[in-house]
């Protein structure tokens, strides 16, 4: 395998796998996983998105594992070590776009998170009807200044902790706080089992109608299944250059992929039984889940402590996103451009000050500034994730199976022969043909090439 040099290594495990899986779990499972799959139709949504979890995901993902621990460094090293000649870096740019573009629109959505957590504290959210709390979410995020506030104090809070290197502890913290989510999930989704609109619910996300999957829904659930996993941008090839020798790629990609779908399917759970209930659309969009969540926790007993736990356990998961993707910028600037970490970080929260501001008035003052009908904020969300990371993903499918020495391959996946990886074929197979010819042809039916 590679030389062990002096890069700090996960030491355990349950460390890489809380690691990634702390990346990987976060409001792309809560929040926009049911509200993409309330758009594009429930059950077609889910069969395409776990299609491409398993077709696409995880084995990108055992490729940018294997590429940052042979390389031990961030994409743009990497491409670099393993490739001098070539446009490879490209990709390293596409990646740095697409966390500055994520980071701006997430933490908007993080905000929200902030103010339904001082809400929920404050005992302010509590209404007895659907409309009630849609008209609560709707002044609040189009009045500009509460949704700016809190985008530019979620933003400062991850400046903070990335300065100061202590993400560390913030991973720390969430590996306690990730299994608590977890079982928090579950008891909501008992609850939700129990409600009148159940049946309606579960239908309606389980029950796939074929006829639905075009290419909107494509696009939509091959996002999200990039999205989710944090793959395409170097992220999670920067948390492999972290694995020691003897981390298991391909079980571990299989875990942070098991464990991240099984979140956004708990959230689809607990969501869709509601929205029958309430009788309320599927389909609005990012809105969606926090109108029905604060419906459904002041149905609760003792809703007010609910309510807070889980805003408070949704936060730190978005926090422990946030770090890891604003590591994929700190360290172009700081390790590429030579620039101090300090200075580095301090740019990464100045671009996405200015754009998360420009996304947090999307709802409001800037609601009529759209492109192609999109407002800045959607912009950035389906850019990112329906455009940037599947083509970020695509490049490095096709890097590890065309380009990578086949036995830089093999060690990677079998720790040096250590581990018998019986997939093997069927990964360096879906990495050669399947994973980037899939998403090429998803592109295509984008345009209506096909
Ligand atoms: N996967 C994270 C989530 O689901 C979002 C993310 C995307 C994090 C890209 C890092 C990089 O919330």
């Amino acid at each position: 395998m590679n030389e062990n040099n002096n890069r700090a290594q996960f030491t355990t495990r349950l460390g890489v796998i809380a690691t990634t899986v702390g990346s990987a779990v976060g409001l792309g499972n809560i929040w926009r996983f049911p509200y993409e799959a309330g758009t594009h139709g429930g059950g077609a949504f889910l069969f395409t998105y776990l299609c491409f979890i398993f077709l696409f995901g995880i084995p990108i993902l055992c490729a940018e594992f294997m590429i940052g621990r042979q390389t031990r460094s961030n994409i743009f090293g990497a491409f670099r070590k393993l490739r001098s000649s070539g446009q490879w870096h490209w990709v390293g740019y596409i990646g740095i776009g697409a966390s500055l573009m994520i980071l701006s629109f997430y933490s908007v959505v993080a905000g929200w998170t902030l103010e339904y957590l001082y809400q929920s504290i404050t005992g302010a959210l509590n209404f007895s009807s659907a409309e009630e709390f849609h008209k609560q979410f709707s002044t609040f995020s189009t009045g500009n200044w509460r949704p700016l506030m809190w985008t530019i104090i979620f933003l400062l809070l991850n400046f903070v902790i990335v300065i100061r290197g202590v993400q560390k502890g913030i991973e720390r913290m969430s590996n306690i706080m990730m299994p608590c989510l977890f079982i928090i999930l579950i008891i909501f989704c008992i609850n939700s089992l129990m409600m009148p609109g159940a049946v309606d619910g579960l239908k309606f996300l389980f029950t796939p109608d074929f006829s639905k999957i075009n290419s909107s829904v494509m696009i939509g659930a091959m996002g999200q299944a990039f999205f989710s996993l944090s793959l395409g941008l170097g992220t999670m090839l920067t948390y492999g250059s972290y694995f020691s020798n003897r981390t298991r790629i391909v079980r571990s990609a299989t875990t942070t992929a098991l464990l991240d779908t099984s979140v956004a399917i708990l959230a689809g759970v607990i969501i869709f039984p509601a929205v029958f209930t309430f009788g309320v659309s599927p389909a609005q969009g990012p809105t969606l889940v926090f109108e029905i969540l604060p419906n459904i926790f002041s149905q609760l007993p003792g809703s007010i402590f609910w309510s807070s736990l889980f805003f408070f356990l949704l936060f730190i998961a978005s926090l422990s996103s946030t770090i890891s993707m604003s590591e994929v910028s700190i360290a172009f600037f700081s390790e590429e451009k030579k620039m101090s970490r300090k200075k580095a970080t301090w740019l990464n929260t100045g671009i996405a000050l200015v754009f998360g501001s420009i996304c947090a008035l999307s709802f409001g003052s800037l609601s009529g500034m759209t492109i192609f009908g999109h407002t800045i904020f959607s912009l950035f969300d389906y850019v990112s994730s329906n455009i940037l990371l599947p083509a970020g993903g695509m490049f490095i499918a096709f890097f590890a199976g065309w380009l990578l020495d086949r036995n830089i391959i093999k060690s990677q996946l079998t720790n040096d022969g250590d581990v018998k990886v019986h997939v093997m074929k069927i990964i360096i197979f879906s990495l050669k043909y399947i994973a980037p010819i899939g998403i090429l042809l998803v592109f295509l039916s984008l345009i209506n090439l096909i």
